[in-house]
């Protein structure tokens, strides 16, 4: 690897893999949740998903070079942490609000990807890339904000669910650990277009 084309091209191979994981990752998520609305988020998020796959081919396309994912170890942890929650998660209500969590370190993860290889494609004067990868950033953004909204019910159940099993004490603890935020700013990407 020594030019940032090179470095970018690699990159692309990160998100291609993580992307494809993703695809499968999704609706094992989707089956776990009793929540219509999550449910409905999660499936949608595969097709859009397929979606920026295609981006993906595109941009390599731009490269003249073939697409082609390379294992991203940082993703393969997050799928993995995911499938620890689905294993252990003993209430619907918490499996609920852990599963968004772990969504939303996905969109993380891609926000961040997404934002420098945006940056990158800038650098690279790759304007046809720049304007794919910051299309499916855009979606990814809209994605962690949805999933934001949801938290905010979802976790004040999850809240109560715990003060259903008895102790009137912990209610008002689920009462104000709800009240918390879903971590996430709107300005989350970790390299902004220049353009804005
Ligand atoms: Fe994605």
């Amino acid at each position: 690897m020594e030019t940032l084309e090179d470095l970018f091209e690699e990159t692309l191979k990160d998100v291609y893999f993580a992307e494809k994981a993703i695809i499968k990752a999704l609706p094992k998520m989707a089956k776990k949740t009793k929540s219509l609305e999550l449910r409905a988020a999660f499936q949608e998020h595969v097709e859009q998903t397929k979606g920026q796959v295609e981006r993906l081919d595109q941009v390599f396309k731009l490269l003249g070079k073939k697409s082609q994912g390379k294992e991203c170890p940082a993703l393969k942890g997050l799928v993995e942490e995911t499938e620890e929650l689905m294993s252990e998660a003993k209430s619907p209500e918490v499996m609920h609000a852990g599963l968004i969590g772990c969504a939303q370190a996905v969109e993380h993860y891609e926000i961040a990807r997404y934002g420098t290889l945006v940056a990158w494609a800038e650098e690279l004067d790759m304007p046809e890339a720049v304007e794919l990868l910051q299309a499916t950033l855009e979606e990814e953004k809209m994605t962690d904000e949805k999933l934001s909204q949801l938290a905010s019910s979802i976790n004040r159940e999850a809240g109560m669910a715990e003060g259903k099993h008895g102790e009137e004490e912990s209610k008002s603890k689920g009462k104000s650990g709800a009240a918390a935020k879903n971590a996430q700013s709107k300005k989350s990407s970790a390299q902004p277009s220049r353009k804005k």
